[in-house]
């Protein structure tokens, strides 16, 4: 990997999706706090490109993020994105000023100049704002190159110094001209030449591992979704029968799900798969739990013992290998491939475990990119494109206590609505979907006879990010036909609600 873009991240919102629009453009991108790297490793590493984040502060403020002045200086050329822009404008000498007619946020028409910044793009285009601070006076060797109604100056450059700042973000797509401006700055000014591809990930990954694990036992835990899944089998594509994948199927999956993980994994990848039937004791330390968090820690904990027990059954192990993605290694604060402090789905695994080696092959990736090395891998596509499912699986779905009745209730009205939902088109927008166990009973009436049964909420849920989420409106012929199947073929219960709440206020799931 020869071509880098470094992100350096003052706290903004969008760092990661500042990384993946640059990848998208086929250059690597990778995202470092910015109190996490200094001016001499920038130059030691070699960035092609530096690309400053937005972030929450303003850089007069007191305890806002600064950077050392000489990056300006190291000929690499840099972007810098909102705060980014004031603070480039602050380091080099500038101004920068609260906006006196309140903030610009939203969609704004944007007024460019002519500079290489802006290669095919109309003179006049809508971008995305969000900010009160803009740069009052460029510095010394800066010009101002595109403006707004509000804000007279949204773009600026220096280039000589290759130093580039805009107000807006280029890397939403409300700006309707981001990504050729992203383009720009990569291809024209960084001189990148796009060597960033996913082609040849599985495959290069496949040879290395192949040749660092030669002889190694290798041991992997298999959740049933999608990153440990795709770790998973480009390890067996290296080492074969050396690795050896444990699944504790702790009785809260979905309807069918353990028989489907075990089918995948060993009937159509022959893996060496070891599924842990641990339902009786999962169901034993939860007897009569109710509360939510209580309820994880329990699972949690009990997870790790389970996969510790038969870890123990194998003999020596000396490598394990997780499905921790780019995300999980930002947002754990490491940022930082040398600090082997990893963010993991099991948690507390390695801490407990002795290992000689912890192997995260997908480390560096988005998951979008993660769902491509699944193709490329031949992982069936209903696995790759896989909705998430809590780690606690359907004990967070069962308000109350969690008992093997329950289960059963929910596993069916769970399998009815997603089997009616996915045979309508509003599947395609759905990003989430299942049922949950109310601890509600009510009165109903069936045939002559009073009934005294369960509620079931239907949760269907739009989201690109699952930070916040939108009620799908799914269509009341669907509902009517989940409700009347779940009411008519579950037993115990007589009455089905649909949950019509964003994310905030609520959650997706209930616990
Ligand atoms: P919430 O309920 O926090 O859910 O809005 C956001 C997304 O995260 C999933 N989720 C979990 N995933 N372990 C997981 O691996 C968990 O404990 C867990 N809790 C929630 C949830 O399904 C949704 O996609």
């Amino acid at each position: 990997m020869d071509e880098k873009i470094l992100v350096l991240d003052f706290g903004g919102q969008y760092n990661q999706l500042i990384a993946r629009r640059v990848r998208e453009q086929q250059v690597y991108a990778e995202i470092k706090p910015y109190h996490k790297i200094t001016t001499q490793q920038i130059k030691a590493i070699g960035y092609k490109g530096i690309i400053f984040t937005g972030g929450p502060n303003s850089v007069y403020g007191e305890d806002s993020p600064h950077f050392d002045p000489e990056v300006l200086n190291l000929g690499i050329p840099v972007l810098g994105i909102c705060y980014g822009c004031q603070l480039m404008a602050w380091m080099a000498g500038g101004q920068v000023s609260s906006a006196e007619s309140g903030s610009e946020y939203g969609k704004t028409m944007l007024y460019r100049k002519e500079s290489g910044l802006f290669r095919d793009i109309p003179h006049t285009s809508v971008c995305w704002m969000s900010h009160t601070d803009y740069v009052s006076r460029v510095p010394n060797g800066f010009s101002v190159i595109a403006r707004t109604d509000k804000c007279p100056c949204a773009a600026m450059r220096d280039e000589s110094r290759r130093l580039y700042g805009v107000q807006f973000h280029p890397e939403v797509t409300h700006t309707a001209y981001g990504k050729q401006m992203l383009h720009n700055f990569l291809y024209d000014i960084c001189g990148c030449t796009g060597t960033w591809s996913m082609d040849g990930f599985a495959e290069q990954s496949i040879a290395k591992y192949r040749r660092e694990l030669a002889g190694k036992k290798v041991l992997c835990a298999l959740s049933g979704g999608v990153d440990s899944a795709v770790a998973a089998v480009l390890l067996h594509k290296a080492i074969g029968d050396n690795l050896t994948c444990v699944f504790v199927d702790h009785g809260l999956l979905r309807k069918n799900e353990g028989d489907w993980v075990e089918r995948i994994f060993r009937g159509q990848f022959g893996m060496n798969l070891i599924r842990v039937n641990a339902e009786h004791r999962f169901l034993q330390k939860l007897d009569g739990v109710t509360a939510p968090e209580r309820k994880r820690k329990i699972i949690g904990e009990e997870f790790i013992r389970v996969f510790e027990e038969e870890a123990r059954k194998l003999g020596k192990v000396e490598v394990l290998v997780q499905g921790t993605i780019y995300p999980d290694v930002v947002e754990s604060g490491a940022g930082d491939a040398s600090t082997i402090k990893s963010h993991h789905n099991v948690g507390g695994l390695p801490e407990r475990m002795e290992f000689e080696r912890i192997v995260e092959p997908l480390r560096d990736l988005f998951k979008d990119e993660v769902r491509k090395v699944g193709l490329e891998l031949r992982i069936p596509e209903e696995l790759v494109f896989r909705q998430p499912f809590p780690g606690p699986g359907l004990a967070v779905r069962i308000i109350g206590a969690v008992t093997r009745e329950k289960l059963e209730v929910l596993r069916e009205a769970d399998w009815i609505f997603r089997s009616e939902l996915e045979s309508n088109p509003v599947k395609n927008i759905a990003s989430q979907y299942f049922a949950v166990l109310t601890d509600t009973q009510s009165v109903g009436v069936m045939g002559d006879m009073r009934t005294y049964g369960h509620t079931v909420a239907l949760r269907c849920v739009t989201t690109d990010d699952f930070m916040t989420v939108d009620w799908t409106r799914v269509p009341f012929a669907v509902l009517e036909k989940a409700s009347s199947r779940i009411t008519g073929e579950v037993p115990g219960i007589n009455r089905v609600v649909f949950d019509i709440t964003s994310k905030p206020p609520a959650t997706v799931e209930w616990e």
